[in-house]
Formats: structure tokens, sequence, C-alpha cells
């Protein structure tokens, strides 16, 4: 008999739904609950994704009553849904939706929030299943934590789950991060914690990994013999928006290197997992994380930016230190870049180079593959002088897809030889719209598959890196770029010295 793939529970795809559980969020009322994490509850029910005893919890300091906050809620993700809005799916959400009012030092209202969840598990069936999602100013987690331990809420039983959703940034260094790992991990255990690197949830992030290990035509040339060097970019065109206390304090080395470029370093250069699961990745993204060496002379290999005013896409843009909330003085990057090596046989001998900066003339992040020029060319020089590296690029975002870079006859009576390119676009190719990353990662938490979820030892590697560019940038001032340019003239410098250029994605 031929099987059925619709009753084989192991097909892939059937969408896969999560037990009765509540979603609680503290910081329900901030913008990242606002902007993401409320559209994300939404299109998950949209798409059905959401087990039918479901509960969605907030605390916050206002005092409003579960309508009001009913309210902000269905506006938030009717806002920024990606799925079409169907009222009578919201409907049925709010009916579960509950508000707790008070400050996280209020024991009540933690008291309140646990007798909440107990009387949700009688009239809505969610099974005592909980995840938390701290949506909140760092400076925030012990106190919450502390709450959550003290009520019991944070205890996993025999029959309940108890999960911490952590979002970044995981400390501000090493020291720091591993007192808040050491913190969370005496309220919950190990495989409870679900540290969120949004970037992990994206798409091609994930489809580099079908590329490499699912594929016979990448990995026997994915190696130092073949690759010159890798460019890892996440540029953004908008400046800091009215984040500036956050920013002020954390700098792009800290906001993004240490998280999403680090995360991007590893699962490029990560060696096949012994099977496509959450501790296998994770194991082997912890091991080139390890592996990676920083430069000696810091002073070249190193460059952090902050832009001044300059021009974006026709419109004048102010500098850094013109923008408001920010010290007329500030030495804080805006642009950091750096050279990592990745001491692995695979990568010996190839350089990293990581870039991110704000008020870049674009928005983009991409993986760059630059392969070895041919050894030989069997051509005369000028037909060749149009010809550069071969490169395999992913592009993260936007028009998430791969691009093959690589040398091809112009038509014509002479030899002449120029770079082509080959686009596989996502939006092309499948007819159906990715996810959101946070729609993905949220869904994760709930079934409970870390996969895409950084380890706190791979945490812990990360500012192992970062600390040292931190201790050689404190003290030194950036050098400055113009808003609409692709950083300070010192980054170009740092490709120069070793007979490389960025690319100009
Ligand atoms: N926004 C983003 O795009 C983004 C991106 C990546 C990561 N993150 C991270 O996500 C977390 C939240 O960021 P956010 O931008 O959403 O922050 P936010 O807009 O400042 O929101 C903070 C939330 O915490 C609540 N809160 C603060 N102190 C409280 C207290 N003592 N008692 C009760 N509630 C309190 C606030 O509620 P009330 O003031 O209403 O009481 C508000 O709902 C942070 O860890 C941030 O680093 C944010």
């Amino acid at each position: 008999m031929i099987p059925n793939p619709l009753r084989d529970p192991r097909d892939r795809r059937l969408p896969r739904v999560p037990e009765p559980c509540a979603l609680v969020v503290f910081g329900i009322t901030g913008d990242l609950a606002r902007k993401k994490l409320l559209p994300a509850v939404y299109d998950l029910a949209n798409r059905g994704l959401l087990p039918t005893n479901f509960a969605l919890l907030g605390l916050a300091r206002r005092d409003w009553g579960d309508t009001d906050f009913a309210e902000l809620a269905r506006d938030a993700a009717r806002k920024a849904a990606r799925t079409p809005w169907r009222e009578e799916v919201w409907e049925r959400l709010a009916g579960s939706v509950r508000f707790v009012q008070g400050s996280f030092d209020d024991d009540n209202a933690f008291d309140h929030l646990a007798d909440t969840l107990g009387e949700l598990e009688g009239s809505h069936g969610i099974g005592g299943n909980a995840a938390f999602y701290l949506s909140i100013p760092p400076a925030m987690f012990p106190v919450v934590l502390k709450q959550m331990q003290r009520t019991g809420m944070a205890e996993s039983t025999p029959g309940r789950w108890r999960r911490v959703v952590v979002e970044k940034p995981f400390g501000t260094d090493l020291a720091s991060s591993r007192e808040l790992n050491a913190l969370v991990d005496s309220v919950f255990t190990a495989e409870d914690v679900f540290r969120i690197d949004h970037y992990l949830g994206k798409e091609t992030v994930q489809n580099l990994m079908a590329l490499r290990f699912a594929n016979t035509l990448f990995e026997p040339v994915w190696n130092g013999h073949h690759v010159d060097s890798v460019q890892i970019t996440m540029a953004e065109d908008v400046g800091i928006g009215g984040r500036a206390g956050f920013y002020e304090e954390t700098g792009a080395a800290r906001d993004v290197l240490q998280n999403h470029l680090l995360q991007l370093l590893a699962l490029t250069a990560m060696e096949e997992p012994v099977e496509f699961s959450a501790e296998e990745i994770r194991t082997e993204k912890l091991k080139v994380l390890r592996a990676v060496s920083i430069p000696d002379d810091l002073r070249t290999f190193a460059v952090r930016g902050q832009y001044e005013q300059g021009w974006l896409a026709g419109q004048r843009a102010r500098g850094y230190r013109q923008e408001e909330g920010v010290a007329a003085d500030s030495t804080t990057e805006t642009f950091a870049a750096v050279r990592l090596g990745v001491e692995t046989r695979r990568w010996a001998g190839v350089p990293f180079y990581l870039r991110t900066g704000k008020r870049l003339p674009r928005r983009v992040t991409e993986i760059a593959l630059m392969f070895k020029r041919a050894p030989h060319l069997p051509f005369a020089d000028t037909d060749t002088q149009e010809l550069g590296n071969n490169q395999l690029v992913v592009r993260v975002q936007p028009d998430e897809g791969v691009t093959l870079k690589f040398g091809s006859k112009v038509p014509g009576s002479v030899m002449e030889v120029r770079d082509v390119s080959m686009d596989f676009l996502y939006g092309e190719q499948f007819t159906e719209t990715s996810p959101e990353a946070y729609e993905r990662l949220l869904l994760d938490v709930l079934l409970g598959d870390a996969t895409l979820f950084p380890r706190n030892a791979e945490v812990e590697a990360s500012w192992a890196v970062i600390d040292p560019l931190e201790e050689f940038w404190a003290g030194t001032t950036p050098h400055p770029y113009r808003a609409g340019e692709w950083g300070p003239r010192a980054a170009d410098d740092m490709l120069a010295a070793e007979g490389r250029r960025w690319r100009r994605p």
C-alpha cells in the first residue's frame, strides 16, 4: 500500500501546533511588544498555528482593564500584521486576553499574575504551560526573574512546562553576560531558556544551512582552499530613531556585532551537525565561536565610526551628535568593522570581514563568500580586465535570496570575460511569503524547539570576541563618515591593507 504522506506524523508539511499554553509578556505596552510580538501572535492565530486553548497575558504599570488591553493589542496587531486582517480571528483571541496591572517590584501584582494563570488553567484549559517573554529593559531582568522564582511560576513540573524568553542585549560584556546567565539559570533550567536573536528566525539564515548541507554543489568549495575571504554586512540606512538612550549606552559593536554578525559567522563557518537538532547545531556554532581569533593589529583591523551630517536618498540627514538625546561630544560608534579569523582546518588563513553601521547607503544584510581567483587564465590579460572574484552571496534582507557571481564571455567576436550574476529570489520561486522572524521564533518557543536560539555558552564566547575590541576602542574617538557613505575611510583601508575591497551591495 502506498503510504499517505498526509497521515504521516513525520511529514514536515503538516503544521506543528503547540500544546495548550499561555504566553505571558512582561512589558506588553513597550515598543517591541507592539511592533513585533502582538502582530506575531495574531499572524500565528490567523495561520491556525496557535492551540485552541491559548491565553495571552500582559503585565505593565498602566491602570488598564482587560478590555483596554485587548483594544491596544488589537490596534498593534492590526497595524503590523503580516497576514490579512480577519476580525473573527482576533475576536477569538481577545476572549483569552488578560491584563495584570502592577510594577515589577510589586509582590501583589505577581501573586495576582500567578493566580490568573491558575484560573486560566480551569477556564481555558491551558494545561499549566506558560512561556514568559521578558520584553523589558535589561536592568529589570533580575527583579522579574526573582518574582517568578518567589511565586513558583518558573517551575516546570512533570506534565507542565514553563519557559522564559530573553531579549538581547544579553549583558554588555563577558562578565555581565555571565552574571545574567547565572541568574537566569538559577531560576529556569537551561533547556527552558530561549535567547532571542531574531536574525536566526529569518528564512534565509536557515536557508544557509539548507544551501550548505542539502546540496553537493557548494560544500566542496566551502573552505580555505577555495574561499579567499568572507564578508558579512549588516547595513542600515536609518539612524537611531527615538532610541538615543539605549544606543548611547550600547553602540554598533554591542548592538549588532556581538549577536547578529557573530551568529551569521558561526552559521557560515560551522561544520555539518550530526543531525538537525538544537543540541547539535548549537554545538557546532559554539565550536566556531570558540575558534574565532582577533587580529594583533587592532589599529588597522578594528575600525569604528560615527555618522556625520550627509545626504541619503536625496534627503539631508543630520549627524549622530545632532540626534535628539545624544551628547554633543558622544564617542558612541554607529559603525563597526573588524577582521576576524576562524582557527580551524577549514578556515585557517581566511579573513572574515564583519561590518555593520547606521546611515549607510541602503538597508542590506548579506554574507558573501569571495572565492580565490583561478590559478591560471588561458586568456590575454586584456580579456579578463573586468573579471573579479567569483562570489556566492546569501542575502538575508531585503530581497531574500542567493546570488552567484562568475565570469562569462561577452557576446561578440573578441574574447572578453566579464562578471555576470545568477539570482535566486525567494519571492520568485515560492508563492508562500516568509513568516516574520518573531512569528517563527515565538512559535518555536511554544513548541519547545530551541534550534534557532543561541545557548549561553555561545553568548559568552561572543562576548569574549567583543571585549578586547571594546577595550581597545575605549577612550578613542570613532572615525567620522558622512551619512549616506559606506562607513569611514579607515574601513576601506582595512581591506586595502590586504589587497581587498568591500563589496558594494
Ligand atoms: N524595540 C525593539 O525594536 C527591540 C529590538 C531588539 C531587542 N529589544 C529588547 O526588547 C526589550 C524591550 O524593548 P522595548 O523597546 O520594547 O522597551 P520599551 O518600549 O521601553 O518597553 C518597556 C516595557 O517594560 C515595561 N516596564 C518598564 N519598567 C517597568 C516596571 N518597573 N514595572 C512594570 N513594567 C515596566 C513598560 O511598561 P509601562 O511603562 O507601560 O509600565 C514597557 O511595557 C529590551 O530588552 C530591548 O533591549 C527591543
